[in-house]
């Protein structure tokens, strides 16, 4: 917003096209102007402006509807529609004068309108109410968002398919408890995150789904007694059909919550890589070097490189589910139908929605320029005795016994080893046999790394070839 001169309370009631003792939207019954705290408490335009592009779409759908039906005369709507396309354009020049007398985005809409076309302006809120105008500027608008955050996930899959691509073989410790675990692969690692964001993506889609019903022409609560076309319009905006329950129409947000909901689970899992690159790009694991594109330096300390992008991404999370819970406790509390406390809703979605897009973008950014450390990665996924479920295992396929008997044998093994502070595999074949005599020489087989990994072929497990056949599906999903 440019010329911003008219959000001021003062400036704004001199200058406005409002009169000075009411306001002329509303306030046919009023004799004062409000004052000026009530006025800074009400209005939401410094918001509710990013919805522009929504209400005038919604206000020309609504016009053309009018006289489709007979309200309104085709000359009327042929006005309010090209006067509406003026307000946007001036909108966009980042002209326009938002004046925060006149409330919200709808109305400064309205007004300017009025100065453009005159009397007609008037005639465009015939059988709507602001209530039904913002529930669908703001479905418009999280359904737009939910749109673009689907495509910037659907890139972000693609970049953990590339690393997953080039590290389909690459062995690196898997842990639980961030304890070495068992080795894993890096491609397998990557792709459990396409995995969970296909989830999110799913989870916003079903959003949308259920998002996409027209709620204009529910007017204020009741419906109207306009003989209005809501299959129309809503028609004309994309939805799939109009919502069928004008009370619920103009009095839920769940399409939000559910949005937020979405966000907030998102967020979570790119918190979780955050963190992991966290610990991965560390000087103690050294798993993977960032790009300096995606590092800082410390101003004091010359030798760091610091993953503030990670961390941010992380921190970012907090106002996703912040403002999840911060509309879920709004509404909470509302008897049906709409209340003013639901102009709230706003502010704290565009918040997350904002939160969110740079956490993907910046989390697109360090996955497609991070290097995992191949050397250290192999060296890591072997230590901690990485592979004593695999000598387990073979104790059981080859000599025949029960999996409790083998994880103590293995167990003992482990013990032995770590008293010697050496590997598994550096314990000799008489140390072994001293513990369980059947052990052969062929068991060092399976304590290599490589080795467990290419073992672990059932389905979904971290052989290469098996991540190799999901990358192979998921290449065909998101070509
Ligand atoms: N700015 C308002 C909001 O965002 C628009 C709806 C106002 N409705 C009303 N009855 N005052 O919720």
């Amino acid at each position: 917003m440019t010329a911003d001169s008219s959000n001021s309370p003062k400036a704004s009631a001199a200058s406005s096209a409002i009169s000075k003792t009411s306001n002329e939207m509303w306030g046919g019954r009023f004799a004062e102007r409000p004052d000026a705290v009530m006025e800074a408490i009400n209005a939401s335009i410094d918001v509710d402006k990013r919805m522009a592009e929504q209400d005038v779409a919604g206000s020309k759908a609504h016009a053309r509807m009018l006289a489709a039906q007979g309200v309104i005369s085709a000359a009327d709507a042929e006005a309010l529609v090209s006067g509406l396309e003026q307000v946007i354009t001036e909108i966009r020049s980042g002209a326009f004068p938002f004046s925060r007398a006149l409330e919200d985005i709808h109305m400064n809409v309205e007004a300017r309108l009025k100065e453009i076309v005159g009397e007609p302006a008037g005639r465009l809120h015939t059988a709507r109410s602001r209530n039904d105008q913002v529930a669908v500027d703001f479905r418009l608008w999280v359904r737009d968002e939910i749109d673009r955050t689907d495509r910037a996930l659907a890139d972000l899959q693609r970049a953990f398919l590339a690393q997953a691509e080039a590290g389909a073989d690459l062995v690196m410790p898997g842990f639980t408890h961030l304890q070495s675990a068992q080795p894993v692969t890096w491609g397998h690692h990557m792709m459990a995150y396409v995995e969970m964001i296909a989830r999110d993506r799913g989870r916003f889609r079903d959003a949308r789904a259920r998002l996409n019903e027209s709620p204009l022409g529910a007017a204020a609560l009741a419906g109207t007694s306009f003989p209005i076309d809501r299959h129309a319009t809503a028609s004309a905006l994309g939805f799939d059909r109009p919502t069928a329950n004008s009370l619920d129409s103009v009095s839920d947000r769940d399409f939000a919550l559910e949005f937020l909901a979405a966000a907030s689970i998102c967020a979570m899992h790119l918190s979780r890589l955050a963190e992991e690159i966290v610990i991965w790009s560390s000087a103690q694991f050294r798993f993977v070097r960032l790009s300096d594109k995606f590092s800082t330096g410390s101003s004091i300390m010359p030798q760091k490189r610091n993953p503030d992008a990670a961390e941010l991404v992380r921190a970012k999370t907090g106002r996703v589910t912040g403002a999840f819970v911060g509309l879920s406790t709004v509404m909470k509390g509302l008897a049906l139908t709409y209340s003013k406390d639901m102009q709230e809703d706003k502010e704290q979605t565009f918040l997350a929605a904002d939160a969110l897009d740079l956490a993907i973008g910046a989390t697109l950014g360090m996955v497609r320029d991070m290097a995992p450390n191949a050397e250290v990665l192999s060296k890591a996924a072997g230590a901690g005795y990485a592979t004593a479920t695999d000598l387990a295992d073979w104790l059981v396929r080859r000599l025949g016994l029960p999996f409790r008997t083998a994880h103590h044998v293995t167990g003992t093994l482990v013990k032995a080893a770590e008293v010697k502070g050496i590997g598994l595999e550096e314990l000799s074949l008489a140390e072994m046999q001293a513990v369980e005599p059947r052990i052969e020489a062929e068991v060092y087989e399976v304590l290599g790394v490589e080795n467990s990994v290419r073992s672990r072929v059932s389905y979904g497990g971290t052989a290469p070839d098996q991540v190799r056949a999901q990358i192979a599906r998921w290449k065909g999903l998101l070509a």
